[in-house]
C-alpha cells in the first residue's frame, strides 16, 4: 500500500495533509525518514508519525490456527485471506507477523503494532520459528550437521544454524531463526528431500494453543504480548 494512503487510513490526516507531513520529515518507516507519498508500505513496516507508531491505538494482538488454502495476505487472491477467518471489525488494519504458504498450517500472529510485528519478522531479532515437517523420503543421516552448518539457498546464500529433532524417518521438528521465502521447503530440497506437510508450532516463546481448532483464533494474553515488547 502507498504510504500516503496508509497514513490517511490509520490517522486523522487526509491524504493531502499526510503529504505535507511527509514533506516536513515527520514520518519514518523502520526508522528512516521518508518523504515520498508513493513509498510502498508492507505488512511489517513500522510507520511512525513524530516517533509514535501509527496504528498502535487500541492495538489488538491475536493468534490464529491457519488452515490450508488460506493466504497470509491482507487481500483475497486465488485463495481467501486469513483475515476472513477473524470476525472482527477493521481486520484490514491487522498485520501478519510472518507469513505461511497457502499449504502450510499452524500458528500465525497478527497485530496492528508494527514494532511488535517487526521484532518477530526482522532477521535482526533472531526470532525462532518451529515447524513440524512431513517429508517424502527418509532424511539423510548427516542432516543435523548440514542444517547446523547451513545449506545454500539459491539467491539467498547460506542459512543460519537450524536445530533438528527426528520424530521418525520422515517426520521432523525444525527450528530456524530466519524467515526467507519458502525457507523450510528449500532447506529440505537442498538435502535432496521434499516437504509434503508443514505446520508451524511456535514463534519465539509463543506456542500454538492446543485448544484452538483449525481456523479459530484468540487474543494473546498480556504475558504473550510482552514477549515481543
Ligand atoms: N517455510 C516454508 O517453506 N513455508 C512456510 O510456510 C513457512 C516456512
Amino acid at each position: 500500500m502507498r504510504l500516503d494512503k496508509f497514513l490517511a487510513d490509520n490517522t486523522e490526516l487526509t491524504r493531502s495533509l499526510a503529504k505535507r507531513e511527509l514533506k516536513a520529515g515527520a514520518i519514518t518507516c523502520d526508522g528512516v525518514v521518508i518523504n515520498d507519498p508513493g513509498f510502498k508500505v508492507s505488512d511489517d513496516t513500522d510507520v511512525c508519525w513524530y516517533g509514535e507508531t501509527v496504528g498502535a491505538i487500541n492495538t489488538r494482538y491475536l493468534m490464529l490456527h491457519k488452515p490450508k488454502e488460506y493466504l497470509c495476505s491482507n487481500i483475497d487472491e486465488l485463495y481467501p485471506s486469513v483475515l476472513q477467518l477473524i470476525g472482527l471489525p477493521r481486520t484490514d488494519t491487522l498485520r501478519i507477523a510472518g507469513r505461511l504458504d497457502v499449504d502450510t498450517t499452524g500458528l500465525v500472529l497478527l497485530s496492528e503494532d508494527g514494532q511488535w510485528c517487526h521484532r518477530i519478522t526482522s532477521p535482526n531479532f533472531h526470532c525462532s520459528k518451529t515447524y513440524l515437517v512431513q517429508l517424502a523420503e527418509p532424511l539423510v543421516a548427516d542432516a543435523e550437521a548440514q542444517l547446523h552448518a547451513g545449506v545454500e539457498l539459491h539467491g539467498d546464500g547460506l542459512t543460519r544454524p537450524a536445530t533438528l529433532e527426528r520424530l521418525s524417518d520422515t517426520e521432523v521438528r525444525i527450528t530456524i531463526i530466519e524467515g526467507k521465502y519458502h525457507q523450510v521447503k528449500r532447506m529440505f530440497a537442498a538435502l535432496g528431500n521434499k516437504v509434503v506437510g508443514l505446520h508451524r508450532e511456535q514463534v519465539g516463546a509463543i506456542a500454538l494453543d492446543p485448544e484452538l481448532a483449525v481456523g479459530d483464533w484468540r487474543y494473546l494474553s498480556a504475558d504473550e504480548i510482552a514477549l515481543f515488547q
